[in-house]
């Protein structure tokens, strides 16, 4: 009985531990890509964005319209990788620049930059891992080819 007993607890350690172990396992996989897409954001996005995400009057939209994030997020990896050239509304502004393309970005850069800016400028998303990224890319590109 005493041994079951033993046993019963160990097994209940174990799965807290292990379950602990996931815990932190993505805690450090949302970290890494957020530290990430810190630097992407800083290498190709702040200068148009800024340092705190509020963009620039009416040239560039800012980041901190927490709903058109939220709104548009399967959206967001096709403005990264194609560039974006609408009329749209950002915290009761309209915008109707030009953001370039960056092409060139990697789905995992793009993941990163995602994840970094939807948890920063008063956004709280979570993560948006690589997986999201290839799958949202692919969407707008099946969308564009039906188009022409
Ligand atoms: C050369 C300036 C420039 C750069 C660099 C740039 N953007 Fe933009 N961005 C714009 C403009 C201008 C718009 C609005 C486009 C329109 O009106 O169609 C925009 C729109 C957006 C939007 C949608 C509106 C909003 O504010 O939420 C997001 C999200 C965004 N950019 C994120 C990024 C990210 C992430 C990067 C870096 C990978 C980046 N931008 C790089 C100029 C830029």
């Amino acid at each position: 009985m005493r041994n079951r007993i033993i046993v019963l607890g160990f097994i209940l350690f174990s799965g807290a531990f292990i379950m602990e172990a996931c815990q932190s396992e993505q805690e450090l996989n949302y970290a890494r890509y957020y530290m990430n897409g810190k630097q992407v954001y800083e290498q190709h996005c702040q200068n148009c964005h800024g340092t705190d995400g509020r963009g620039l009057a009416k040239l560039y939209p800012a980041l901190t319209d927490t709903l058109y994030l939220k709104n548009n997020k399967s959206q967001l990896a096709c403005f990264i990788k194609n560039g974006l050239n609408d009329t749209i509304t950002v915290n009761n502004i309209e915008f109707s620049g030009q953001m370039p393309a960056e092409s060139h970005l990697p789905d995992i850069d793009i993941a990163a930059v995602i994840t970094y800016i939807t948890n920063s400028f008063g956004n709280k998303q979570g993560l948006y891992d690589v997986a999201k990224a290839g799958a949202d890319i692919k969407a707008c590109q099946d969308l564009n080819d039906d188009k022409q």
